[in-house]
């Protein structure tokens, strides 16, 4: 599960890539980021313009460690130094209200900055060479699933000169598997914008106070468009002991199934397609997207998933899941 090792060669081409402007695939513990300098507001253009994602959406800023808060970011309530020391470099974006040094084109115009040190090597050794801080969406087009794995920057994004990429790093499969946890120090209470593997109690535990959900007014995430990290074969969720009636009122269709063996081997028929799920939430989590990757290339007509346990640990898996679901209409 190790990340291949740091390849130093690769980093400082990469430094190179984004001190021109250029845009790189970079590998963190959550999902690929496609990364370009947060000072160059034409590099980030570019990174819309590969994603095909709305010019008014703000981009995650990442940086090398805690000491980068008061740079990007201005009125720091505690609340972020305490989450920051307590999850950073780790899977956390910190909302806070920005500094005159934040981009609009990297705020979407907004009087906020979401904030992440990234704990990968490679993430680490690329903003450690680089010296400023990486204004990195996940490395994917606009809608589409996250990649866990260069393969699947490679398949989606593409390097130049027929891709739209200069240069994609290759750090191995994200260990953690699904994007950072959000949260929003800007307002009056912390809010909760995208659920992660860090949970709201983990987060509730270091603060001593309540994180609340999204309100109506909560700042714009497309994290939290209902239409987002959705494959193209339609998706559905199902629960466990409805599993093998689902399937057989299904039979016409080709099915691409994701469950975990045990409930597999209860079926009477086998589906076109299976693959086994992982019982436990951090397992699940880092195997999510390679598998919806795969279902969906499988060319099936239907991609069935049963559902995953509750609990806490499952919030952020059913919060990707009812996405994939909720975006999957065939295009
Ligand atoms: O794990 C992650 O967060 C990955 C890796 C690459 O770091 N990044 C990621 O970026 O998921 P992206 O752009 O796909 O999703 C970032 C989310 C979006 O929903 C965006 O709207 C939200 O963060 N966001 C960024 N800045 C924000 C801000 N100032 N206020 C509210 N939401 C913000
Ligand atoms: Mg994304």
């Amino acid at each position: 599960m190790d990340a291949p090792a740091v390849d130093s060669a690769r980093i400082a081409q990469a430094v190179e890539v984004l001190k021109r402007g250029g845009l790189v695939a970079v590998p963190t513990e959550t999902v690929y980021g496609l990364a370009a300098d947060a000072a160059n507001e034409a590099a980030v253009r570019a990174v819309f313009a590969a994603k095909g994602r709305p010019a008014d959406h703000p981009v995650i800023v990442h940086v090398a460690d805690a000491s980068a808060i008061d740079a990007w970011a201005r009125e720091v309530p505690d609340s972020a130094r305490a989450l920051a020391a307590a999850f950073w470099p780790g899977p956390l974006t910190l909302v806070l209200k920005r500094s005159p040094r934040a981009l609009d084109v990297v705020t979407g115009g907004q009087d906020t900055v979401g904030l992440r040190c990234p704990a990968h090597p490679w993430a680490h050794a690329l903003l450690q060479a680089f010296g400023g801080a990486l204004a990195a969406p996940s490395a994917n087009r606009f809608g589409g699933l996250s990649p866990t794995t260069a393969e699947h920057v490679r398949a989606d994004l593409g390097e130049k000169p027929t891709g739209a990429l200069d240069l994609i790093l290759d750090g191995g499969a994200c260990p953690v598997g699904i994007e950072s946890t959000i949260v929003d120090l800007s307002g009056a209470q912390p809010t909760l914008l995208r659920p992660g593997s860090i949970t709201r109690l983990a987060l509730e535990q270091v603060l001593g106070t309540p994180v609340a959900e999204p309100g109506g007014d909560a700042p714009r995430a497309p994290g939290r468009l209902e239409r987002h990290y959705a494959p193209r074969t339609p998706l559905e969720v199902v629960p466990v002991d409805r599993l093998g009636s689902r399937l057989a009122a299904l039979f016409h269709l080709r099915v691409a199934v994701l469950a975990p063996a045990a409930v597999l081997a209860t079926l009477r028929a086998a589906p076109a397609v299976q693959l086994h799920a992982s019982e436990g939430a951090e397992a699940y989590a880092r195997e999510l997207y390679a598998s919806l990757h795969e279902l969906d290339q499988a060319g099936a007509e239907r991609i069935v998933v049963s559902a995953p346990p509750a609990g806490p640990e499952w919030t952020a898996i059913h919060d990707r899941l009812r996405r994939a679901r909720a975006g999957s209409h065939p295009r």
